[in-house]
This record gives C-alpha cells, structure tokens and sequence, in this order.
C-alpha cells in the first residue's frame, strides 16, 4: 500500500466527528499560559483600529490575553455551538477545511492568523498554507501553535507517524512550501514529563 503522508489513520470525516460541542480544553494550563504570554507580545495591542485576526481550527476558547478585543476577530471551526460561546469572536465561519481548503475571505484581510492545537488535522496543509498566505496582510503574521497530543485517529500520517521536534519542522516545510512566508521561526515552552510543551511555529507574509 502506498504512503500517503496526509491521509488519517482513522475513517469517520471531520463532520461526523464534530456534531456535538466540546467545552474541554486541550492542553494544560502551564501550556496555555505559555501560548497567551506569547500573544500577549506578538498580537497587535488590544483594540487597535482597524486590526483583523483569524482563528482559524477555533473552538470556544483562543487563549488571547484576558479581555484582548479587536473590531474584527473570525473563528473558523467544525462546531457551531462552540465557536457562538467564543467570547472573543466578533464573528464566526463553520466550515470544513479538509473539505473545502479555500478560506471565504477577500486577499490581504487579516493582520494575524492564529491555529491552536489543530494544524495536525489538516489534510490539505498546502492548500490552506498558501490561502493564509493569500488572505494575509503584506507582513502579516501566522501563528500556529500546537503540544504533544492530539487525536490520533483525526491526526494526518506525517503527523501521527513522527515526534515533536519533527513536527516543528513539518509546519516549517508548510510556510517554506507554500511560498510568499518568511523564514519561519520556532518558540518552544516545555518542561518535560511535568507540563505540555508549547511549540509555537510562526512567519510572516514576505513583502512582495
Ligand atoms: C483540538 S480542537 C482545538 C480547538 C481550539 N483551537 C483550542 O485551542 O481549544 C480542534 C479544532 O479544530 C477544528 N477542526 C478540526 N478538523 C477541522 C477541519 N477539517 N476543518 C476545520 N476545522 C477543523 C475543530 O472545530 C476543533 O475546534
């Protein structure tokens, strides 16, 4: 049988596994305070006219610094119910992006693109690579973090069948393939066997 790094170990589709909302976290919370202290210097200041963000694989809850507001600020995610409880979430798009990897948003909109824990399921990283790249403003910002689990039967083969220094590396080949991102760069926040590690892959949108 032939390889195919993208594909899922298990069967059932995204939407069959999404029907019903999780109002869980994912990661502790020595990793998520390393993710909101990352933010809390890499995002924009808090209500800063005309700043727009994407979090994109979002759910109801994006780890932004307490009380972070922007005009616009989109979820895109699988579950209705959870991306409405999104407090930071000025507006909202349920679609499938291993269906449909074309992001719904005009070229040059966002300042800030933002995927929590979730890069892994992504079966058309390419795809969905170069359309951040597309919808992104001229040095705009994508920031794709993620830790040592994930749902191993929804995570893609490359994904599943390597480690995490790899996995820093996966993301990396994804800006670096998608083309038009600066070099990427690698934060790491871990403390091992005690907390989740943070790893925090991010780039830039080069100038043209
Ligand atoms: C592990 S949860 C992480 C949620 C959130 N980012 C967080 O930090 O809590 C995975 C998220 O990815 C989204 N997701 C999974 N597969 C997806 C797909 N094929 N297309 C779009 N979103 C997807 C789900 O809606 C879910 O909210």
């Amino acid at each position: 049988m032939m390889y195919d790094a993208f594909l899922l170990l298990g069967r059932s589709s995204d939407t069959e596994l999404y029907p019903a909302p999780r109002f869980v976290t994912h990661i502790d919370d020595q990793a998520i305070r390393a993710l909101t202290k990352y933010y809390s210097q890499a995002l924009p200041l808090s209500k800063t006219h005309g700043v727009a963000i994407l979090d994109m694989c979002s759910s109801w809850v994006s780890h932004y610094p307490a009380g972070y507001k922007q005009e616009k600020i989109v979820g895109m995610g699988m579950n209705e119910d959870e991306l409405k409880k999104n407090p930071v979430l000025t507006e909202y798009v349920v679609q499938d992006l291993n269906l449909n990897p074309k992001l719904p948003f005009d070229d040059n909109t966002f300042d800030v693109i933002t995927n929590v824990v979730s890069v892994d399921y992504l079966m058309k990283p390419m795809d969905v690579f170069e359309e951040m790249r597309r919808i992104l403003e001229t040095s705009g910002l994508a920031i794709m973090s993620f830790s040592n689990c994930c749902f191993w039967t929804k995570g893609i083969s490359i994904w599943t069948s390597n480690r995490d220094a790899d996995h820093a590396c996966i993301v990396g080949a994804y800006f670096h393939y998608a083309g038009g991102f600066e070099p990427p760069e690698l934060y790491q926040s871990s403390n091992p066997g005690q907390t989740d590690p943070m790893y925090i892959v991010c780039s830039r949108k080069k100038i043209a």
